[in-house]
């Protein structure tokens, strides 16, 4: 079997540093495009990131561009084209540039890999991956968002931080959409085996679900030039993995529900096995009463940015 062609649209900060997780994990051939705007800025990054490969130990290769030509067939497309948030921005406020952005580049991924399965990271995240559904007009399963990978890693990390326990023995949950409202699920967070609600108090475990939420403007805050990247990243390159390698992991993405959760035809972040097929199940999952009123929450605030960006598309 031949190697998986992975593009990555956008050459910035999450942009590239997928494109070193990708590489690192030998994940297969790698085309970082940007605007031609940026003159060779992808070139150059595509080839230090080649110059890393004798010390790394990977083969894949890493190609920059400026057109779609070196992408055609791609596997998958990751977008990560956009402007991040600034300090004191929401990431509403980025809705109507990045909505223009990431239309213009979901034609050229129409136009070039029409197989592709392809994951948004752009934000507004919610947002940004029903306009690319929209525009390539590909099936849901194959057009996806990474967010919950993310969120889900920043919970992790702060349970680990709070236990001084290991991140790997923590096996957490968080739905909705990658905004204020996302839905972090004690009860579906547990550590070795443990519930969480057995370990943290229900007032400390409410702080750490309440710094997840917060967990982008946290970053934003501290660097004052950009957003996170690293784990942002990280989270998209196990995606690609979790498609090229056809792990079937169970993650949370933003996926296309129509009938599931009765979310009528949005993405919102729910758990789902992702594999070489793109999203190949969504899985429906029992929420108590507080549970499915905060989620509502999260998908109405989902509902309004699309509305939004609707109205701003039509302008
Ligand atoms: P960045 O500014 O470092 O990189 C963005 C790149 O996109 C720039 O190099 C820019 O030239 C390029 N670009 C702009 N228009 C383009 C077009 N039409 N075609 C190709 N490339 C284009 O920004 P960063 O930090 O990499 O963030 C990228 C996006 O990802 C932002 O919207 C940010 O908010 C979002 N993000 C989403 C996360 C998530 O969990 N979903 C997490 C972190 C960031
Ligand atoms: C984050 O959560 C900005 O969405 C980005 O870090």
């Amino acid at each position: 079997m031949g190697r998986a062609k992975i593009t990555i649209v956008g050459a910035g900060n999450v942009g590239a540093t997928t494109a070193h997780w990708c590489a690192a994990a030998e994940l297969g051939d790698i085309v970082l495009v940007d605007i031609p705007a940026t003159e060779k800025m992808p070139m150059g990054k595509a080839l230090d990131l080649m110059q890393s490969s004798p010390i790394m130990g990977f083969d894949s290769t890493v190609t920059g561009a400026t057109s779609y030509d070196a992408t055609a067939n791609s596997d998958v497309v990751v977008i990560t084209a956009g402007i991040p948030r600034k300090p004191g921005m929401s990431r509403d406020d980025l809705l109507a540039t990045n909505a223009r952005i990431v239309s213009s580049v979901a034609e050229q991924v129409k136009a070039t890999s029409p197989n592709a399965v392809v994951i948004v990271v752009s934000n507004p995240l919610d947002a940004m991956v029903q306009r690319a559904f929209q525009v390539t007009g590909f099936p849901a399963a194959r057009v996806i968002g990474q967010a919950g990978v993310l969120d889900t890693a920043r919970y992790r990390t702060f349970l680990a931080m709070e236990l001084g326990v290991s991140v790997e023995d923590i096996s957490a949950l968080l739905m909705g959409g990658h905004g204020d409202t996302m839905v972090p699920l004690p009860s579906y967070t547990s550590v070795g085996g443990i519930p969480i609600t057995k370990l943290i108090a229900p007032e400390r475990l409410a702080q750490i679900v309440q710094r997840t939420r917060d967990g982008g403007a946290e970053i934003v805050s501290l660097l004052k030039t950009g957003s996170a990247y690293y784990a942002p990243a990280a989270a998209t390159a196990q995606m690609v993995e979790a498609i090229v390698r056809d792990k079937k992991r169970v993650i949370p993405v933003a996926a296309y529900c129509d009938r599931e959760y009765g979310v009528g035809g949005y993405y919102v972040g729910v758990p789902v096995v992702l594999g070489a097929a793109g999203v190949e199940r969504i899985i429906e999952l029992e929420l108590t009463e507080s549970e499915r009123a905060d989620f509502q929450k999260s998908v109405d605030a989902v509902k309004g940015l699309v509305k939004t960006m609707g109205e701003l598309m039509a302008k």
